[in-house]
């Protein structure tokens, strides 16, 4: 089986990249069991919190693919700070193609 890197960039500027991960698990479930500051996950990851926000890098916008009608609804509710390259990283699943992936975690609101 693969591993995967990801590199998530805290609000206060660290950066995290984690190597080893194992595909077919949320961005968020990395986010969380590796402490990234920022990715709270109040709802267990069912898109119903925006409390695990991230931006996607540039770079990766458009391997990761907007949100769905479900995801952009509750990124509604946090429109302050919602930007174009806004997802919840509940609803990114992580795979080969994302191998590599780098997001920055939303400030929280
Ligand atoms: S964990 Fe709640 S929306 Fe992602």
């Amino acid at each position: 089986m693969s591993s995967l890197t990801v590199t998530f960039v805290e609000d206060n500027g660290t950066v995290r990249t984690i190597t080893g991960v194992a595909p077919n698990q949320s961005l968020m479930e990395v986010g969380r069991a590796n402490g990234v500051e920022g990715i709270l996950a109040d709802c267990g990851g069912a898109c119903a919190c925006a409390t695990c926000h991230v931006y996607v890098d540039p770079q990766w916008e458009d391997r990761v693919g907007p949100p769905d009608d479900i995801e952009a609804a509750m990124l509604d509710m946090v429109s302050e700070v919602q930007l174009s390259n806004s997802r919840l990283a509940c609803q990114i699943k992580l795979s080969d193609a994302l191998d590599g992936l780098k997001v920055t975690v939303a400030p929280i609101y």
